[in-house]
């Protein structure tokens, strides 16, 4: 039996653009598939005057996305224009009336997501976000559908495409971190504003929906440590290079004894391991869990074509005829989050000093004094002159605090002529 679903769109852009194509396109294979016909009811866009995909039935077009939501033929609700204002009035309202919703909306989830679960919760209604998450990659099904029995140790993921292809940029041209964002820019790789890309917000909001499925935590994205890859430099990269292994931004979160360990920054990792190879401007996920062990998941993490699919394949699910109720996801908990001066790794840390005598024995003194031990130590560059040359230093297992305050103190030093650069190396699972 043929099932009807008649859809609110809120956003013709990039990804809404997409779906409506997809919708279209793929009509005949949902229809056979999974027993529903759908159809865009309503959409809403802002800007007067744009061409719109020529599907679009005359009259669904509104420029009020409220009018979306209160249609009272529209069945189920997909938000796709992005940010908070006014996509979370939109999204609550459209769970209040029991109208299940879809979205690709990270930063709404991760920031409001308390409240438009609980909500989702009262009314009865699904709330989906595959596309939310590493666009067409099918992380959250994965987290949420076959792990759901499984126990989840870790995550350890390529969240955000604009970094990751900036570093591979980086990684095969060894040109400077400046350099690599124009070209990401002017190939349409990253935004004209790449702060929430670069600066690790993006890929520290989708860690949060990650962490939330796979561990139950309520997390938010001021509890995640956030850097971003700004300060990596072709002088980073080369010594990554040396030591086996490639720079990436990497998420990682993990139980270490009870408390959960959520970070997003640069990190050294292995050439040869899983993530290393995710080149360009793909994501993956690997995930850690008791009964499975590993598993990568690894492909295009943005574009409208792959996220429409993911929306679509929410959409399908949520709407099917003999659809159950959806699985609660709210049953989130508060749970301790180690504090980041615990944080247990291997550090790299350049430093820029004088070419001095003495120079090394403040830099060592500094590490010693807190039990941080040196497995390796490079001088980097002799310069003529007063030049500052480059240190370069590998540390055994260390403290976070204790390495930040050796930092501290070694970048107070009067023969240090420049912040040290610090590194995090992590290349036991990855
Ligand atoms: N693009 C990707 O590859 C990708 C991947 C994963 C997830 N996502 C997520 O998907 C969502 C949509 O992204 P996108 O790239 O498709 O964005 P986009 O290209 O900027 O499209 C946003 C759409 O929303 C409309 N819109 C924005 N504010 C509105 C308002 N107040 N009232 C009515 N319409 C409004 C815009 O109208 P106009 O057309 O008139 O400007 C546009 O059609 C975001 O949450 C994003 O994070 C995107």
């Amino acid at each position: 039996m043929t099932k009807d679903l008649k859809i609110g769109l809120l956003g013709l852009g990039t990804v809404g653009g997409a779906l409506v194509r997809l919708l279209l396109t793929r009509a005949e294979q949902i229809e056979r598939a999974a027993g529903l016909r759908i159809h865009v009811k309503r959409a809403a866009a802002r800007t007067a005057g744009k061409s719109r995909p020529a599907s679009l039935a005359a009259g669904a077009l509104t420029y009020d996305p409220f009018e979306v939501v209160r249609d009272p033929e529209v069945d189920l609700v997909v938000e796709l224009l992005g940010g908070i204002n006014p996509a979370r009035a939109l999204v609550r309202e459209a769970l209040a009336a029991k109208k299940p919703v879809v979205t690709a909306n990270k930063q709404l989830l991760a920031e409001h997501g308390e409240e438009l679960f609980a909500e989702a919760e009262r009314s009865g209604v699904a709330l989906r976000f595959e596309g939310a998450v590493c666009g067409g990659l099918p992380v959250i099904r994965t987290l949420r559908d076959a792990l759901a029995a499984d126990r989840v140790a870790s995550l350890h993921g390529i969240l955000n495409g604009t970094t990751n292809h900036v570093l591979s940029r980086m990684t095969e041209g060894g040109g400077s971190f400046g350099a690599a964002l124009a070209e990401a820019q002017a190939e349409g790789y990253a935004e004209a504003d790449p702060t929430l890309d670069v600066g690790g917000f993006d890929a520290a909001q989708k860690l949060c929906l990650l962490a939330r499925l796979a561990f139950g935590a309520r997390v938010r994205p001021q509890d995640v440590l956030t850097e971003g890859i700004e300060r990596i430099g072709p002088q980073d990269v080369a010594a990554a290079r040396e030591l086996g292994c490639v720079v990436k931004l990497l998420a990682l979160a993990r139980w270490v004894g009870g408390a959960l360990d959520l970070r997003v920054h640069p990190a050294m990792i292995r050439a040869g391991g899983p993530l290393a190879s995710v080149g360009g401007a793909s994501n993956a996920l690997l995930v850690e869990a008791e009964a499975l062990g590993s598993t990568l998941l690894s492909g295009p993490g943005a574009g409208g074509a792959c996220t429409a699919a993911a929306v679509a394949a929410d959409i399908v699910d949520v709407g099917r005829p003999g659809a159950g109720a959806p699985l609660p996801f709210t049953a989130g908990r508060d749970v301790p989050l180690l504090p980041h001066d615990q944080i247990a790794a291997s550090y790299y840390l350049r430093f820029t000093v004088d070419d001095a005598p003495g120079v090394l024995a403040g830099l060592t003194a500094a590490l010693g004094k807190r039990d941080i031990s040196i497995a390796a130590l490079h001088q980097r560059e002799r310069r003529e002159g007063r030049e500052p040359v480059s240190v370069v230093l590998l540390t055994h297992r260390a403290r976070e605090g204790a390495v930040q305050a050796a930092v501290a103190e070694i970048d107070k030093l009067p023969t240090t002529r420049g912040r040290t650069q610090l590194i995090r190396v992590e290349t036991e699972k990855v």
